[in-house]
């Protein structure tokens, strides 16, 4: 089977130029100009842009967390990230206690297996803190998972202490894995919240004073100073201030080995909108949690500067109004106590268009950079590249064919995540994929659903890249 894209403008994180592409199987196999089309189907993107397929590095699918399970499980979430122009995703798998990360990690291979719709990798996070976890880690190799998660947040649960997260850098440094880390001050957060609820202050508004910016940025600090000392590769996910990130920037600039991501959200949501009168704040409560405008600002100079690698979602579903007919409890639980609030933000769909439209169209990155930011640059951090994440001879046909004059209202009336609210509802947006092609084939075109259930494939990643 062979595909030609034809009258194009080819965006690479680096290159934009008029090129036609040609698709052999799953493979792009030539780029060049007037590729001739016998035998091939024809594919016309004249006045389009066509791109990598955007990737995902930081999800939740199908994750029990916070008293209930996330709403998007690995065919709506996927399938929702393939309307949205999003390829590949690299979901968190957890390891339970009293097991292995190796069997983690089996167990959400499992929660894909016959629902997936686009390829998708693993990060697995160590919970419990034991030597035997640590040792596990060279393993992870065999499971085709490059990155260990470690959290310094959510005290009981997945919390690791400085001496696991010493020795688990240290076996990583050893071993080639990344460290890829939930940066907050977990004790913080908990002995604040406990004083906050026997107060008797149980709205959702109080969740900000439990996650402070400066326990992020002290957080982050150690994550840094740690990485250091052991010389693992670190990558902080979802950082949501200036405070946090103007650690990153500092830790690079001295060359510790730490790269960081942000996520769409920060962007576009702020503590104003945790602190509306009602229970309407529980949807933004998220950890670390939505900041304010200033740190949305210092994020895009941080994105365009590269002091930040990229942007990914976080997307953690749970329905505002949830367990209703049967259907999974929501953020309805956190009415008792902002504490029981389950923590995350949709948005696995809406990152591409929503980081083009406020991010191209508005003149605050090139299209090179919003093609570095949403694939190229997770790529390469999480060893996807160049297998994905670009376009060029060699690389998977995944490609998103990309109307930058295409107008669009998001709306969770017309999403496509299992999701009863949209963080970006009403916003207008101009630039809009129009196809979505996975290893070759179309799986979404003009809105249209085209892709088998359980044809996305797992990728086992390669070794990472400091960025
Ligand atoms: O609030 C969040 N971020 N929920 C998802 C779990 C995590 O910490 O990444
Ligand atoms: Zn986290
Ligand atoms: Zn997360």
């Amino acid at each position: 089977m062979k595909t030609v894209i034809k009258n194009g403008t080819v965006i690479t994180a680096g290159d934009t130029i008029k090129a036609d592409v040609l698709i052999e199987g799953e493979k792009i196999t030539l780029i060049g100009k007037d590729l001739p089309t016998e035998g091939c189907e024809v594919i016309d993107a004249a006045g389009k842009y066509v791109i990598p397929g955007g990737i995902d590095a930081h999800t939740h699918l199908d994750m029990p967390f916070g008293g209930t399970t996330t709403a998007d499980d690995f065919f709506t979430g996927q399938r929702a990230a393939a309307f949205g122009g999003t390829t590949c995703h690299v979901d968190f798998a957890l390891q339970q206690q009293g097991d292995t990360m190796v069997n983690g990690i089996k167990m959400w291979k499992a929660k894909a297996e016959g629902k997936a719709v686009i390829d998708y990798g693993f990060h697995v996070a160590i919970t419990v803190p034991t030597m035997e976890s640590v040792n596990e880690i060279p393993k992870l190799w065999d499971e085709g998972v490059s990155s260990l998660k470690v959290f310094q947040q959510y005290k009981g649960a997945f919390m690791v202490d400085d001496t696991t997260m010493y020795l688990a850098m240290q076996k990583a440094a050893e071993s080639g894995i990344l460290i890829m880390c939930h940066c907050e001050n977990g004790d913080v957060t908990d002995i604040v919240t406990k004083q906050r609820i026997a107060e008797g202050k149980i709205e959702p508004k109080y969740h900000l004073d439990a996650h402070p910016a400066a326990i992020e940025a002290e957080a982050s600090a150690r994550a840094i100073a740690l990485a250091e000392v052991t010389g693992a590769n670190l990558y902080i996910v979802h950082m949501s201030c200036e405070e946090s990130v103007e650690q990153l920037r500092i830790g690079r600039k001295r060359g510790a080995p730490v790269m960081g991501e942000t996520c769409t959200q920060y962007m576009f949501k702020f503590e104003d909108d945790m602190r509306v009168p009602g229970y309407e704040g529980a949807k933004w409560a998220c950890g670390p949690p939505v900041r304010k405008p200033k740190d949305a600002a210092y994020l895009w100079e941080s994105l365009k500067d590269t002091t930040l690698l990229g942007v990914a979602t976080d997307h953690c579903s749970f329905n505002y109004e949830g367990g209703k007919d049967g259907g999974k409890p929501g953020k309805e639980l956190g009415k008792e106590g902002f504490h029981k609030i389950p923590n995350g933000i949709p948005g696995i769909e809406d990152r591409m268009y929503v980081m083009y439209h406020n991010g191209v169209n508005s003149g605050k990155i090139s299209v090179n950079r919003f093609v570095d930011i949403t694939s190229t640059g997770p790529a390469k951090a999480l060893g996807l590249y160049p297998k994905k994440g670009t376009i060029s001879v060699g690389s998977d046909a995944d490609i998103v064919i990309w109307d930058p004059e295409k107008e669009m209202t998001i709306s969770a009336k017309t999403h496509h995540m299992n999701v009863d609210y949209n963080a970006y509802e009403g916003m207008k947006v101009k630039g809009f994929p129009v196809r979505t092609i996975l290893r070759g084939k179309t799986i979404v075109e003009n809105g249209e659903w085209k892709q088998e259930k359980g044809a996305g494939q797992f990728v086992a990643r390669g070794k990472a890249q400091l960025l």
